[in-house]
C-alpha cells in the first residue's frame, strides 16, 4: 500500500559512556578511596550505614587531577561529536557518591550546566546500573500497552554500568539509580560542566542592534 518508507529520528538524546584508560581508572580510585577514608565521618557504633555525598568541589583538589583530567578529555570528546566551537569550559562541581545497601537516588537533573557526567569507582553487581527518563513528558499522556519495550517507544531507558566507566549526559535529562540490591557499597563520582564565562560569551544578544534600520 506504500511504495517506500523512511523514519527519521529527530532531536535525538545523547549519552556518552566512556571506558578510561586502566592506568587513569588504578589512579582515581586510589585516591577516591583514600580520600573516602579522610572525609567520610566514622560510623557511630550500632547505628545503620548512612549512603554519604562528598564536598562538591572536588575538582579543587589535588588528589582529583587525573579524574579532572580525565573529564576534560571526555567532554572535550562530548562537544566535539555536538559539533559546538572551541568554547572554553570548565568543571563547575565534582562530588562523590556513595549509596549504601538498599539505598538509591530519586530522579533529579542538575541544573544550571550544560553537561554532567559521573564516573564509577566501584559497581557491585546489583548496583550497577542508571535509569534515564524521557524528558518529553507528553509522550507519557497516552501509554499503549506495548509489543517489545526498547530505546524507541520506552520512558525509562537502564544503562548498565561498570566500574572504570564514565556516562556523560545532557544536564537537563532527568535520570535516576535504582536501589542498591548488592550488600556492597557503590561508589561513583559525579561532575558538572558549564561554558567559562557563559554571560560574557555565549549569553549575549544572538541579534546586533542596528541603529539606522
Ligand atoms: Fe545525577
Amino acid at each position: 500500500m506504500f511504495k517506500d518508507q523512511q523514519t527519521v529520528n529527530l532531536f535525538p538524546c545523547p549519552v556518552w559512556l566512556f571506558d578510561i584508560e586502566p592506568d587513569s581508572v588504578e589512579i582515581i580510585n586510589r585516591n577516591a578511596m583514600a580520600a573516602i577514608e579522610q572525609m567520610r565521618p566514622p560510623q557511630k557504633e550500632g547505628q545503620p550505614i548512612h549512603p554519604w555525598q562528598s564536598r562538591n568541589d572536588l575538582q579543587t583538589l589535588p588528589e582529583f587531577e587525573e579524574l579532572s583530567n580525565v573529564i576534560k578529555s571526555t567532554t572535550g570528546e562530548v562537544l566535539k561529536q555536538r559539533g559546538i566551537k572551541d568554547y572554553p569550559f570548565q568543571i563547575t562541581g565534582c562530588w562523590i557518591n556513595i549509596r549504601t545497601p538498599g539505598n538509591d537516588h530519586p530522579a533529579h537533573t542538575h541544573p544550571n550546566n550544560y553537561v554532567s557526567g559521573c564516573y564509577y569507582v566501584n559497581t557491585p553487581e546489583g548496583g550497577n546500573a542508571i535509569v534515564f527518563r524521557d524528558p518529553k513528558m507528553e509522550t507519557n499522556i497516552i501509554a499503549p500497552p506495548l509489543l517489545r519495550e526498547d530505546e524507541e517507544n520506552s520512558r525509562t531507558i537502564m544503562v548498565p554500568l561498570q566500574s572504570g566507566m564514565m556516562a556523560m549526559f545532557p544536564s537537563w535529562l532527568p535520570h535516576f539509580v535504582p536501589p542498591n540490591q548488592s550488600n556492597i557499597e557503590r561508589i561513583s563520582i559525579a561532575f558538572n560542566i558549564m561554558f567559562s564565562s557563559f554571560g560574557e560569551t555565549i549569553g549575549k544578544p544572538l541579534w546586533t542592534f542596528d541603529e539606522n534600520p
